[in-house]
Parts: C-alpha cells; sequence; structure tokens
C-alpha cells in the first residue's frame, strides 16, 4: 500500500481491462501500478497511457512485488488459474463475471482462498444499480408475501455477426465455455440468485447458433423451480431487436414489475393476499389493486462503485457489494441450463461439477465448428480446467 492507496495490476487489456483502467484513474483510494496483456501491441499502448509498469505475462506482474491487489479481465477460462495464483501469491483478487466457465473451476478458485485478510470480490456491477437492490429489499423483507412466479425476459443483448468474429475466444466452447449464458447473461443469473435464491431444478432449451454462425447457445428458455413451490420462466438471446428486460414477480401481495430499458418499477398491490382471495372471493373476482410507481432513477455507478468497493474493503475492512464466492451461483445456472439442454432432462441442483465439466470437455473435443474471420490473440489457460 503506498500513502493510503491499493496499488492494482490489471490482468487482460481489452474492452474491458481498458474500461477499468479509465476508471481507476479517477479512484483516489487505487493507484494502478502494473498492467498485463499477452498481446504486446495492446500492452504498450496501456503502458504509454497509464505510465503503468507492463508484464507480458500473469505471472511475472504477480511475482512483482509492487502490486497488492489484482483485477482480471481476461477471457474467462484465465480467470480460475490467474485468480489462484495472484491468491498464491496473497494478493487481493477482483475477479470479472463470470468467476469461472464451469462449477469445478468455481470450486476451485474458491478453495485457493484461504486468508479472510485477503480481499476476493467479483464484478457484478449490477448490483449497484438501486433498482435491483430495492426490488431484493421488497422480496427478502417480506412486502410482496410470498413470491408464486418469476419471469425475467431479457432479450435486449442484441449482438451482430461482427461482434462474434471479433475475438477468436468469443463464443467458443475451448475459449468461451458458453454463448450469451456465459458471457453476456452473468449479471441477471446473479441478480435472479441475489433476490431470490437458488433454484431447486430446472429444465432449458438451449438453441446452438440459432441466430449466428457460432457453436454456442445464443436463444435460451428456462423453467425454474423453488424449493418453496415457487416457479420461474427465464429467456435470453443475442438475436433479437428489439430486445426487452422485464421482470415480473408475481407474489401474494401483488405483482412487480420492473422494466430495465423504461428504468420503471411499478408495484400493483392486492388489498389481500392471492391465497386468501382464492379461499374467500367469489368466482371471478380477484383481488382489488392499487398501483404504486416506485420512484427510483438511480442505476447506481456500477464498475467504478465495484472498484471503489473493493479498494475500501482493503483499507477500511468496508463489507463487500459482492464477494467472489458468491459468483459460483450464476456459472452454476448456467451450466445446469446448458446440461438440462444437452440431455434433454429436468436437472435438480446442486449440479455435479465433476460431470458438468466432464460434459463440456466432450462438446469441446467434438466440436468441428471452424470460426470464420477470427482473430485475435487466444490464450487458452485451460490447464487447470479440467
Ligand atoms: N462486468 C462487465 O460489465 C463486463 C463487460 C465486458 C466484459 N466483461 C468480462 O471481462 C472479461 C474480458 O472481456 P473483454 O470483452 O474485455 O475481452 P477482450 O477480448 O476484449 O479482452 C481480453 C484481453 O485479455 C488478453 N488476454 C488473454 N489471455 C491473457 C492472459 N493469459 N494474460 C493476460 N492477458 C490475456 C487478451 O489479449 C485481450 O487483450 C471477460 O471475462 C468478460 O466476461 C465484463
Amino acid at each position: 500500500m503506498t500513502a493510503g492507496s491499493v496499488r492494482l495490476g490489471i490482468i487482460g487489456l481489452g474492452n474491458m481491462g481498458q474500461t477499468h483502467c479509465r476508471l481507476v484513474a479517477r479512484i483516489p483510494d487505487i493507484t494502478l501500478t502494473a498492467v498485463c496483456d499477452i498481446d504486446p501491441a495492446r500492452l504498450e499502448k496501456m503502458v504509454a497511457k497509464t505510465g503503468a509498469r507492463g508484464f507480458r505475462t500473469p505471472g511475472r506482474l504477480l511475482a512483482s512485488g509492487i502490486c497488492d491487489a489484482v483485477l482480471i479481465a481476461t477471457p474467462h477460462y484465465g480467470h480460475t488459474t490467474i485468480g489462484k495464483q495472484a491468491l498464491k501469491h496473497g494478493l487481493h483478487v477482483l475477479v470479472e463475471k463470470p468467476i469461472s466457465v464451469h462449477k469445478a473451476d468455481c470450486e476451485k478458485l474458491i478453495a485457493a482462498h484461504q486468508d479472510e485478510a485477503q480481499v476476493f470480490a467479483a464484478m457484478f456491477n449490477q448490483r449497484t444499480n438501486a433498482q435491483y437492490q430495492r426490488i431484493r429489499e421488497m422480496v427478502r423483507g417480506g412486502e410482496l408475501g410470498a413470491v408464486r412466479r418469476v419471469h425475467w425476459a431479457i432479450t435486449d443483448w442484441f449482438r451482430s455477426q461482427a461482434y462474434y468474429d471479433s475475438g477468436g475466444w468469443r463464443a467458443t466452447w475451448a475459449h468461451e465455455g458458453g454463448g450469451v449464458l456465459m458471457n453476456q447473461c452473468p449479471h441477471q443469473l446473479d441478480l435472479l440468485q441475489w433476490i431470490f435464491g437458488m433454484p431447486s431444478a430446472l429444465q432449458a432449451f438451449c438453441h446452438l447458433g440459432k441466430h449466428h454462425r457460432i457453436e454456442v447457445e445464443d436463444d435460451v428458455t428456462c423453467y425454474l423451480e423453488y424449493p418453496d413451490g415457487a416457479t420461474g420462466v427465464f429467456t435470453t438471446t443475442t438475436g433479437e431487436a428489439p430486445g426487452v428486460n422485464r421482470l415480473e414477480i408475481a407474489a401474494e401481495n401483488g405483482l412487480l414489475v420492473h422494466d430495465a430499458q423504461q428504468g420503471t418499477l411499478t408495484f400493483t398491490r392486492n388489498d389481500k393476499p392471492v391465497t386468501r382471495a382464492i379461499a374467500e372471493n367469489e368466482g371471478f373476482k380477484a383481488p382489488s389493486t392499487d398501483r404504486i410507481t416506485i420512484d427510483i432513477e438511480d442505476t447506481g455507478r456500477q464498475h467504478a462503485e465495484i472498484l471503489e468497493n473493493f479498494a475500501s474493503a482493503i483499507l477500511h475492512g468496508t463489507p463487500l457489494i459482492a464477494h467472489a464466492s458468491e459468483g459460483i451461483h450464476s456459472v452454476e445456472l448456467a451450466n445446469a441450463m446448458l446440461y438440462s439442454s444437452w440431455t434433454g432432462k429436468r436437472v435438480e441442483l446442486p449440479l455435479d461439477s465433476a460431470r458438468y465439466a466432464r460434459r463440456l470437455k466432450r462438446q469441446i473435443r467434438e466440436s468441428t465448428f471452424v470460426k470464420q474471420a477470427a482473430s485475435g490473440v487466444v490464450a487458452t489457460d485451460m490447464d487447470e480446467s479440467f
């Protein structure tokens, strides 16, 4: 630590790593001392821009002694390998989402975190959104009553073919380990478990390369079952436009609807709980309702807030917004959806992590997909993964 500031190294200087470099320059509690990328041109550019010391390999950066903490923003498989090494070096770690590609890798990464004094966080920036915080409070605090049904349609993750062609690691089983569930949806899958807890079972239908020339899923519909009898439907795609981002929660005390595109949160409140209305009301008479618009415009400061929280946890012991160990849940949900789709069966949770790793490995082995116009430097970093 230098004069009350965390000496940070950023590993992976692509889209996200470059954004993080810009963001940390404005955070007084963080000094960017090191940057690392296997792509020499990217590395050189960032060294020139930030004045941080450059490293061609994560191992050298981790052993350099000039960092108290690292932020890992490489393609996903690397999160496990580099995360484990960083923890072994006694560094604080902030890992991008997803924390790993499959549940067994999450278990390995989490098991490597032995020292509670080491801060271990994940970049679940959407948790900083005050609207999701309010929804969580209303669900967990009991204002909604028991939840009966959850429906999240998150179909506004539109991506073009050019996007998929832009990086050699994207949308491949071997280098990304999945598609929309592994790249775009870790945010919503994290929020889903953060708000409602984990389901006890699910059945999913994942369409591989339905809208794009890719080998992984780009269209998913999943039916979820919760331990208390509540059910859910989760739908996502990168191939629809215009898409929606709409979360509906049907509960005993009414219907809560969040429309992320409109930025609205609306509670249509019942005059009596649904169960009582079913037992007491006549014929077609549903409960009477009043409509409450919940006025929250704050969508959070996202990545900057997670970075500040990480530094504050290191310097002052501030509780984390997202502990990295919680990142296993969104990965398990994504894995279970793919597994269910591959086997055509309902999957009970917890998922057998070793079985899933074997199935994913088979998917990689049997892949005959040849990426068109693939570009970029692809790091495998997969030795730890199977
Ligand atoms: N939190 C968010 O909102 C958000 C948004 C986008 C991406 N991400 C995550 O960030 C990660 C990176 O995504 P991206 O879009 O920046 O990818 P990218 O392809 O643009 O960048 C990845 C960079 O990592 C480098 N790299 C690969 N292997 C490396 C290694 N072993 N050591 C050092 N550098 C290595 C590549 O050369 C490349 O520059 C992904 O895990 C992704 O899920 C998070």
